[in-house]
């Protein structure tokens, strides 16, 4: 068997209430001050409380960054970054989506590290640890509590950079299914679509290992049977657990075996689109993986039968009934396609070079079991308007 290296939090509390354990947490990372990073929605709605409560009771002290209110960028980490400095808060708290999370992982290290977040760009470039992190996800899609990745948009040169280091991980991910309920019908699909994507890449990456497999195999099983449930009935606590389990597992696997062409693809739409990552994930999976049967119809067939789908007894048979269903899975969600977002050919036609460029420089598509030409990138960005 070959190597393989394995990174997942240190501490996973997984349930409903989990996210109360937030006090607990803190103090036992030696807290003295906190930022909690969230968005302006999440702190105006009231879903902070029981977690300050939760710091409240342990006689923790915490300043408030509530301003990511779109896909994670610089101007965010910079101005999260000076308020973590002029509070000299010690640990970070962050609470929400995939953006928040992804922001309070840059913050953290920015905290302990010198220079420019662009310096950081790429792998395993950090060299000193960062400020401890408590992830606690409201949405059941990116992962990123249980990831050591973090995106963080270059708005100047429209560009996501990719920073993994294991030092980026959060020291505890707090995963709570009661602080997904609230989320509307339009963010369960496109968050719950991203964590099926993490899923589906995981397994078929060429960096896939064994117990990667076991996690993304499962996490499709837990997605595709659970998400449709969680979006019809929003309430349902049970859908809304296992969809989350299943976003958790997904990324721990995707952590590890990396994502492949979808996400690759995925990022310029969004640097350049202003498109959010599950959405742009959504209206590119189903034509990605169609187009990437051949490079390994025998783990395109072990996902079909994930989704519980039966054995053609011929794996391209098997693969090819997969990839129709992820089509109809995206469709009955109602994601809106690239053309609704406003990607129209038009607009398009004068970036989409530089899309293919970016998606192949991220690394992302090298891992797909069929490894697309900047040609074919170009054509399956155009097959997906
Ligand atoms: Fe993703």
């Amino acid at each position: 068997m070959d190597n393989f290296l394995l990174r997942v939090p240190p501490i996973v509390h997984f349930g409903q209430n989990a996210a109360l354990k937030v006090g607990d947490e803190a103090t036992r990372l030696g807290a003295k001050k906190i930022i909690i990073v969230t968005d302006d929605f999440l702190a105006k709605s009231g879903a902070l409380d029981p977690i300050k409560k939760a710091l409240d009771v342990k006689g923790l002290s915490y300043g408030v960054f509530s301003s990511v209110n779109t896909e994670p960028t610089i101007e965010h980490v910079d101005a999260a970054l000076a308020l973590l400095k002029a509070e000299k808060a010690d640990l970070l708290v962050a609470v929400g989506g995939g953006s928040p999370i992804d922001v309070a992982k840059a913050v953290s290290f920015m905290a302990t590290n010198p220079g420019r977040i662009q310096d950081y760009m790429g792998i395993d470039k950090i060299k000193v640890n960062a400020l401890p992190l408590i992830a606690v996800p409201t949405t059941a899609g990116t992962g990123s509590e249980a990831t050591a990745t973090t995106i963080i948009a270059d708005t100047v040169n429209n560009v996501k950079m990719l920073i993994i280091s294991a030092r980026i991980m959060p020291q505890t991910a707090l995963v709570d299914p009661l602080l997904t309920l609230g989320m509307p019908k339009g963010l369960t699909a496109a968050t719950g679509l991203d964590a099926l994507t993490h899923a589906i890449e995981a397994y078929v990456s060429r960096k896939a290992q064994p117990i990667t497999d076991l996690l993304a195999l499962s996490a499709i099983k837990l997605l595709v049977k659970n998400l449709p449930v969680a979006y019809a009935d929003p309430a349902n606590v049970t859908a809304r657990s296992e969809t989350l389990l299943g976003a958790l597992e997904a990324g721990m696997a995707f952590s590890n075996s990396s994502v492949a062409l979808v996400h690759g693809m995925s990022r310029p739409v969004g640097a350049i689109f202003h498109v959010a990552h599950g959405v742009s994930n959504a209206a590119l999976l189903a034509k990605v993986m169609e187009f990437s049967l051949s490079g390994n119809y025998s783990r395109y067939a072990e996902v079909a039968k994930a989704m519980g789908l039966p054995d053609l007894g011929n794996d391209q048979k098997t693969a090819e009934s997969g990839a129709v269903l992820v089509a109809r899975i995206v469709k009955d969600l109602e994601v809106p396609g690239l053309a609704a977002l406003g990607v129209i050919k038009d607009k398009l036609d004068p970036v989409v070079s530089k899309m293919a460029d970016d998606a192949i420089a991220s690394g992302s598509p090298g891992n797909n079991p069929k490894i697309a030409t900047k040609e074919e990138i170009i054509e399956l960005y155009y097959a997906c308007l």
